[in-house]
């Protein structure tokens, strides 16, 4: 059993392997959040509440003339707003006669075996999950909230969402509709959270939680390259390896807001959920709304242990692909090496010079389709430009499978040009006020993909090319944040909706995409990581995780990466020097190593490499070849922070079983009179032996962990680090 409810102290309590989450029904109806973090054992945390006086904290009047009891000071697990409690809430409406009120009360429980499914919603699923659904009304009658509660017990996390329904007979419009909302007592704690922008997505930055209102939120139409929707509540003295963690992440692609609230007696109160700007969801009688999910971890051991969480219970748990922890085809890609310049013979060069060197599967990337020579023109007609393919894709598709390889498309559906034959048969079919002049970007507009119709017409001819071609991978991509947003599917009160009617509607596409294609290879693409999310990954395994691919900065990008998603989820390619984005150049063995450490492959014009790279490339792919199993199935470890390290970067894959490890990174500066850096790993076994491969020396799993191992000196900057140990006693 995972959830337990107390009649008596009428307390519900949801016990994963390690961690323990209560919440009480207070003596008012209003359901109190207690505790989230380590087993308490039978300890019911009430104690933990503490009534006092604060002025100017208002006293709900079914209180009578107890001063003490106030929404704006108790924790609370979903706060309505306009009842006294003045924080960030989970729930703002706008009533029938235009109030905003909404107080919810507690009604009901129901505890099931199995896992609460949200409808046309990426989510956590799998066999062992329990759920809890606890059932609170609005005392005017308008709502009723369903808190879903999703207990994984053996992966030791728990997710939320929310379902709200309109239980009267006037429409109700939500205004702000969370996915969750959590409450600490007073505790010193840092925020972790990632941000960034086009080709320098998710970097860390760790700050104090601050008094007031923090928030970190995209507006753009994505989760976008600019926030991420995850964070970390941490101790203060919390590092890789000690301290409590707690980690949030949100299963959606689309405007979000991450909000902390540090209040006056310094609690904290964090929300997270779609964002309310332009948010407005009417909800007739009887009608349901249901939000986004949330994952939600807890580590004691620190920020790697809740790496650990999340990475498991995301492969085993909420990406599907058959992929998630088999081999790879391993990809070369042709976009950094023709751009839109490429006829069938120069792409057939590159592919037969990836075969020599190893690799599994040819990517054709942007410019394979309509008039498509440069971004102006050309999306949304996605049939096969015969100008530059004279004989189709299919003909190319074959002559490349007769390599032995396989073959694949970059496709970017949500998108149309101007110049397009489908804006001149449908101009009205993107995302534009029409008062307005558009906003482009890139030179694109958006394509209204909440509307069917949309939707079936891409579809359609997308699925034709794939059947045509029989392809084995697509690349998803989208290249603009949404503005001036209008849809002409909509009516005036409902143009509130579109935002997340967009994300159903996406998500509507690419679920018929991947359960047509069972077998294909999916990776999603925003520019890079402009979506990367645990929404994106319940339908593929990997998303290209930057445009930026210069092994160095990559160092920073993918590190912050790891916090929350899989290393096997991160697309990595080695790519030409000097670099196209950077102009950096970097020893190819280097850039082999940074892109080993995600899902490997290449993005460069093979037939311009010399013999001697050509030999270097193979051997890194055979290299990469034999550790993939870790990278998918591993534990990783961040050995150092390349936001404070300047003298190198490295990072560790540990086997499950304390077998084998690789040990992987960078030193990013030659030295005169060098320091000697010691690395200490970690995961491996501390008793056990282990052989280092290339020297054969053997050493006991306390002395890599304790006194650590030095790296190796040299000469030059960007040199790779790269070993493996494997278990002999
Ligand atoms: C985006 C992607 C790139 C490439 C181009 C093609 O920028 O992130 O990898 O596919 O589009 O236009």
């Amino acid at each position: 059993m995972s959830i337990f409810y107390n009649e008596n102290d009428r307390v519900f309590t949801l016990k994963t392997a390690n961690t323990m989450y209560q919440m009480q029904v207070s003596e008012l109806g209003h359901l109190l959040h207690l505790y989230y973090g380590a087993d308490l054992g039978d300890t019911v945390t009430d104690y933990r509440l503490v009534s006092v006086e604060h002025s100017f904290s208002g006293n709900p009047y079914e209180s009578g003339f107890d001063r003490n009891y106030s929404l704006d000071t108790l924790p609370q697990e979903y706060a309505g707003y306009g009842n006294g409690d003045y924080r960030v809430c989970a729930l703002k409406v706008e009533n029938p006669d235009g109030s905003e009120i909404v107080h919810l009360v507690y009604d009901s429980f129901e505890i099931s075996d199995g896992k609460y499914a949200l409808a046309g919603l990426p989510a956590m699923h799998g066999d062992g999950a329990k759920t809890l659904k606890i059932v609170l009304k609005d005392t005017a009658g308008h709502l009723e909230v369903e808190l879903l509660y999703g207990v994984f017990e053996e992966r030791d996390v728990i997710t939320r969402a929310a379902r709200i329904r309109n239980a009267g007979t006037d429409t109700v419009t939500l205004r702000e509709a969370m996915s969750l909302q959590i409450d600490y007592p007073k505790q010193d704690m840092d925020l972790i959270h990632f941000y960034g922008r086009h080709a320098m997505e998710r970097m860390t930055e760790r700050t104090p939680l601050a008094h007031g209102i923090h928030s970190l939120e995209s507006v753009r139409g994505t989760s976008s390259h600019h926030h991420n929707p995850f964070v970390i509540l941490c101790d203060h003295d919390a590092t890789e390896q000690h301290g409590d963690c707690y980690g949030y992440a949100l299963v959606y692609s689309g405007n979000f807001k991450a909000q902390t609230e540090r209040d006056q007696i310094d609690q904290t109160r964090l929300v997270m959920g779609i964002h309310p700007a332009h948010f407005a969801w009417k909800l007739g009688e009887n009608e349901t709304f249901e939000t986004p999910e949330t994952v939600m971890a807890y580590s004691e051991q620190g920020l790697s242990h809740l790496t650990h969480l999340l990475h498991d219970a995301f492969r085993s748990n909420l990406i599907r692909s058959k992929y998630v922890e088999s081999p790879r085809p391993i990809l070369i890609n042709n976009w950094e090496a023709t751009y839109f310049d490429f006829n069938e013979e120069k792409l057939y060069g590159i592919a037969k010079n990836a075969k020599e060197i190893g690799l599994d599967l040819f990517v054709l990337d942007d410019g394979w389709f309509g008039k498509r020579d440069n971004d102006l023109s050309g999306l949304g007609d996605w049939y096969v430009n015969e100008q530059k393919l004279k004989g189709g894709l299919a003909p190319l598709a074959e002559k490349i499978r007769g390599l032995g390889m396989k073959f694949g498309i970059w496709i970017e559906p949500e998108m149309v040009s101007e110049d397009s034959d489908l804006f001149r048969e449908h101009p009205d079919w993107c995302l534009l006020q029409p008062q307005h002049s558009a906003v482009r970007s890139r030179h694109q507009l958006n394509l209204d993909v909440s509307r069917k119709e949309v939707r079936d017409h891409v579809m359609n001819q997308i699925f034709r090319v794939l059947d045509d071609c029989r392809i084995d991978y697509v690349k998803w991509d989208m290249n603009r944040s949404i503005a001036n947003v209008f849809s002409a599917g909509l009516p005036a009160e409902r143009q509130g909706e579109i935002y997340h009617r967009y994300m159903l509607g996406l998500y509507e596409m690419m679920e018929r995409l991947v359960s047509r294609y069972p077998d294909l290879l999916f990776e999603n693409c925003s520019g890079g990581g402009g979506r990367f999310d645990a929404g994106m990954l319940y339908y593929s395994p990997q998303i290209w995780c930057s445009d930026n691919t210069d092994a160095i900065d990559r160092l920073k990008i993918q590190y912050g990466t790891s916090f929350a998603y899989p290393i096997s989820t991160m697309g990595a390619h080695v790519s030409v020097c000097p670099n196209h984005q950077t102009g950096r150049t970097v020893p190819l063995k280097t850039r082999g190593v940074v892109a080993s450490a995600g899902t490997f492959g290449f993005e460069l014009d093979l037939e311009k490499m010399t013999e001697e790279e050509k030999a270097e490339a193979k051997a890194m792919v055979q290299e990469y070849k034999s550790m993939e199993h870790l990278v998918q199935t591993g534990d990783y470890y961040r050995l150092s922070d390349p936001f404070k390290n300047e003298d190198y970067a490295a990072w560790q894959f540990v086997a499950k079983d304390q077998s084998e490890s690789v040990v992987s990174g960078v030193i990013l500066r030659g030295e005169s009179s060098p320091h000697i850096h010691y690395l200490r790993l970690q995961g491996l076994d501390g008793s056990a032996h282990y052989r280092e491969t290339e020297s054969g020396r053997v050493y006991t799993g306390a002395a890599l962990k304790k006194a650590g191992i030095p790296l190796p000196t040299g000469l030059g900057d960007y040199r790779p680090v790269s070993m493996r140990f494997v278990r002999v006693n």
